[in-house]
């Protein structure tokens, strides 16, 4: 009579213990891959040529920006496109004096880009050998606002940039990449497309296809030498020279907001490395900024996720 419970409970205390110790294990691996592990080498994706380009979209500001600084350090040539030619020809030259390395400029507007302007983009590159792609362009709403307030031109406008663009320019190097079995697609997301936004609902649908989109591609590029990399990003400060745009608008970096330099620097040292993002599994899926990191690991293990969505409402 008295076996039962002692059997339940028995079984009981391994299912917990289980648990407990898969808990402790998983955050074990997230604090080393946060605060100890490297990731792949960037040099990988050149393979010993050093004719070997890195593609970066909206590279002309924020963190695009500091991408096209920190792979020109590490001796990749570069692609700068974004829509305005004189930010692009200074950046240009700015990498030209400080890293030594070529540049190509391409002017376009995607919000409003053509089959005419990716054919231009594909024209661009064609001789190139394209190592890394970062699809870094990306727009967010003016104001936040209830989807049924958003005008039609603000919904067109970030679909265009955040999805369409981000899916075109892919398509355009992805084939030479898999010919060559090497190459890093890098995509930016948003702690947004994780966690849904309210007041900025298609911005955050936007970034959760992006990472949806890239989690897919990533599965079915395995073993092909093309890695996939989708990176949550949290917000970035912005760059106190820069004062035109940056999304974040925030201008004092803090534990939780980093310098474009900082955050890039994470990005890059941690290529395969998920961080916090470990917790939900994700194939492609990484934040590698320390304390992004910790706050995705905290949100999604304790799921703290409702109380984020009611504190981003209420802000
Ligand atoms: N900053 C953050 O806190 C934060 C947080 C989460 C995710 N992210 C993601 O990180 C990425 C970069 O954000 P950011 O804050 O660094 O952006 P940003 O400072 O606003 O820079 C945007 C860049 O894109 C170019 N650009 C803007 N609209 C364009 C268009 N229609 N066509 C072509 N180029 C265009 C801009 O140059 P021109 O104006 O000359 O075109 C500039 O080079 C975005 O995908 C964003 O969603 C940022």
């Amino acid at each position: 009579m008295d076996t039962l419970p002692t059997y339940s409970l028995k079984i009981l205390a391994s299912v917990g213990a289980l648990s407990l110790g898969t808990f402790v294990l998983k955050t074990l691996l997230v604090l080393l891959q946060t605060f100890v592990l490297g990731g792949k080498s960037l040099a990988k994706y050149a393979s010993n040529n050093k004719e070997a380009w890195a593609v970066v979209t909206g590279a002309t500001d924020g963190i695009g920006k500091e991408f096209a600084f920190q792979l020109a350090a590490a001796k990749y040539n570069i692609i700068l496109v974004s829509r305005t030619q004189g930010r692009l020809d200074d950046t240009a030259s700015e990498i030209g004096k400080r890293y030594g390395r070529s540049t190509r400029t391409i002017a376009v507007d995607f919000e409003f880009a053509s089959d005419h302007d990716f054919n231009r983009i594909a024209q661009s590159i064609n001789d190139l050998d394209i190592a890394i792609l970062v699809n870094n362009v990306g727009r967010s709403h003016e104001m936040p606002v209830a989807f049924a307030e958003t005008a039609l031109n603000e919904q067109k406008a970030i679909i265009a940039i955040n999805v369409n663009a981000t899916l075109r320019v892919t398509s355009l190097v992805l084939n030479k990449m898999l010919a060559r079995k090497r190459g890093l697609v890098l995509t930016l997301s948003s702690f947004a497309g994780v966690i849904p936004s309210p007041l900025l609902a298609t911005y955050s649908g936007s970034k959760a296809f992006l990472q949806t989109w890239s989690d897919a591609l990533q599965s079915e590029l395995k073993g092909s030498g093309v890695d996939v990399e989708c990176v949550s990003t949290y917000f970035v400060s912005l760059n106190p020279e820069n004062k035109v745009s940056n999304m974040s608008r925030i201008r004092r970096a803090s534990m939780l907001i980093p310098m474009p330099e900082d955050y890039v620097s994470a990005v890059l040292r941690k290529i395969g490395v998920p961080c916090g993002a470990l917790w939900t599994g994700r194939p492609s899926t990484s934040t590698p900024f320390w304390s992004h990191s910790l706050l995705d690991f905290v949100i999604h293990c304790i799921g703290w996720k409702g109380a984020f969505i009611r504190y981003t409402l209420s802000g």
